[in-house]
């Protein structure tokens, strides 16, 4: 497996399998990697010749109070799994070589990034938007791959590369989870003991959420109103959203459908998770 820092050593690699007919998968990443990152890995390993890998905490997509320093780091481990996988190349950059010190062009985008995790996350979107176009742009994959974890995100890379014509396939993968339903995440190596069984109301309100779905319930301000009140019963979880939307354009919708998204963001003391589920899925 090659290692590479810098994007001329990306640049030779993926020009020769392009040369040789060799299909790419890029799996963008931030690291520290958990079987939900492993679960794209496989897919894009099953779907493609050459799979690369992108380790980078993107500093671009952290707000100034949020956890930029603190995102956990573990080179080492990461790299020994994406060699498991089967991984052709680790891009693992520094921030210098993706962001030159006078760097100041960015992708944005309206609508489908102002609700949800943007409306809390303002730059959040912008910061995701510019990394992820740059890394197609130095890895020139058939596809990538997403997790539904992120549904948002998943949301808005899709309209990214609808809008601007990039030619590059996205494909969307379920969610992993524990053994007891909390989704995997990076951010789960922040919670204290207590604060990890508090999770599991995520996970509780989705089921709820998804219960009321199942019975034939189609009302918005109902189904939000339970998983809701579900959250309000663990002290230690503090709702930033619990949201009702359209699944592709991530606008709140008064009636539940195939399709739709129920996604949520919860404070469990200071480390906020998020997780969701679809309609119909
Ligand atoms: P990161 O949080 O490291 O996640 C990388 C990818 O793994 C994302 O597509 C995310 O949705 C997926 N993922 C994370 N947890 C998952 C789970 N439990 N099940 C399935 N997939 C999961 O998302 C980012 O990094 C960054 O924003 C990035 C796209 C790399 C841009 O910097």
């Amino acid at each position: 497996m090659i290692i590479a820092t810098t994007v001329a050593e990306v640049r030779e690699h993926v020009q020769s399998w392009k040369m040789n007919g060799l299909s790419i998968g890029l799996v963008p990443t931030m690291g520290f990697l958990h079987e939900g990152h492993a679960s794209l890995m496989e897919r894009a390993t099953r779907e493609c010749d050459r799979v690369v890998v992108s380790i980078f905490v993107n500093p671009i997509q952290f707000g100034p109070t949020e956890d930029l320093e603190s995102y956990p780091r573990d080179f080492e481990s990461d790299s020994a799994l994406c060699a498991e996988k089967g991984v052709a190349l680790v891009f693992h950059p520094e921030a210098t070589e993706m962001y030159a010190p006078d760097f100041c062009t960015y992708v944005d985008m309206d609508r489908v990034t102002k609700t949800l995790c943007g409306a809390s996350r303002p730059t959040h979107f912008r910061g995701v938007c510019t990394v992820v176009s740059k890394l197609i742009n130095i890895t020139k994959p058939d596809r990538s791959y997403f997790g539904q974890k992120d549904a948002q995100q998943l949301a808005v890379v899709r309209r990214m590369v609808r809008d601007l014509d990039m030619d590059v396939e996205i494909i969307g993968c379920p969610i992993v989870r524990e053994t007891d339903g909390l989704a995997k995440s990076s951010r789960n190596t922040y919670l204290r003991p207590e604060e990890r069984i508090a999770a599991l109301v995520l996970s509780r309100a989705l089921g709820a959420g998804r219960q009321m779905v199942a019975e034939g319930g189609r009302d918005s301000n109902e189904i939000l109103s339970v998983m809701r009140s579900v959250i309000d019963t663990e002290p230690l979880a503090r709702i930033d959203y619990v949201e009702i939307v359209d699944g592709v354009s991530m606008q709140p919708i008064e009636s539940v459908n195939t399709g739709t998204l129920i996604a949520m963001a919860v404070y469990i003391g200071r480390t906020r998770l998020i997780d969701n589920f679809i309609v119909g899925e």
